[in-house]
């Protein structure tokens, strides 16, 4: 595996590439799920490159941009044992200069996490579309565990008429169900046992739907009671392409919730 943390190395190496490129961007602290997107990628392309980058534009004012768990050598280790061809580790003034040119993301980005987080997929829009620019893969894999992002970065692909294509993958969890997260080392031992209720909900959530219960109002109630001794951001029921549902449509729908546990917010989703 090599290792590249310049522009010019990456364009370099890129040219004298022909043969398919499978892509996994990430901003590190790597656990199984981003494990499963490289080895999904190693399946099914003959080059892998991984990208390790804290993109900060994506992080709003306060939020946990210097906390954010960074593992650098535990990384690159995983990405050798993964067999990834490229690592591309950048700093931040290696991705941006001082004025950029910024990509506006569309109006369903500010909704759910976006309204929560507003400004947050421009930045990942931005980050992402370079990267694309940069390693020009054949097939970019990302996680629906951050559906609204994969909803836009599939958006963004079609709109920008980027020839890649996007591989949805499935969220990966603990054993007891918690999807698996970079955040999840926050949570106290109380808080990972509160929230083990939050895949329960979804579950049940689902296995009422499989009893035919579609109006949106009743399942997002089972939800909400499932959690109701949790700080829920929000619940909400969507179709594939993120407008709000009032009834279920199965195989068209999104069950995405939002929990709090103090300063950390999990979030979790299920897909109908
Ligand atoms: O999902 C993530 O880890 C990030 O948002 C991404 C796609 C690597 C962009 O920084």
């Amino acid at each position: 595996m090599e290792i590249i943390k310049t522009i010019e190395q990456l364009q370099e190496i890129r040219k004298t590439i022909s043969s398919s490129v499978g892509f996994v961007p990430t901003m590190g602290a790597l656990h199984n799920g981003h494990i499963s997107l490289i080895k999904k990628a190693r399946e099914e392309n003959d080059i892998v490159i991984v990208s390790i980058f804290v993109n900060p534009t994506q992080f709003l004012p306060g939020e946990d941009l210097d906390a954010y768990p960074r593992k650098d050598e535990a990384d690159k280790k995983i990405c050798q044992m993964c067999k990834v061809d490229y690592l591309f580790m950048p700093d931040v003034t290696t991705m941006y200069t001082k004025e950029e040119i910024l990509i506006k993301a569309p109006n369903k980005s500010y909704i759910l996490e976006g309204k929560a987080r507003p400004g947050h997929f421009d930045g990942v829009l931005q980050v992402v579309l370079k990267l694309f620019n940069l390693t020009q893969p054949t097939n970019a894999y990302f996680g629906k565990k951050d559906a609204q992002q994969l909803s836009l970065i599939q958006q963004m692909v079609k709109n920008l008429f980027l020839p890649i294509n996007i591989v949805p993958c499935d969220i990966v969890r603990e054993s007891d169900g918690l999807a698996l997260s970079s955040r999840n080392v926050y949570l106290s031992e109380t808080q990972r046992k509160d929230a083990l209720l939050i895949s329960k909900s979804l579950y049940l959530a689902t296995s009422l739907i499989a009893k035919k219960e579609y109006s949106v109002e009743a399942v997002k109630k089972r939800i909400l009671d499932t959690m109701s001794n949790l700080d829920v951001e929000y619940i909400a029921i969507v179709d594939r392409e993120f407008n709000e549902l009032e009834i279920v449509e199965p195989k068209n729908t999104i069950i995405l919730v939002v929990v709090r546990f103090g300063n950390t917010r999990l979030l979790d989703n299920i897909w109908i």
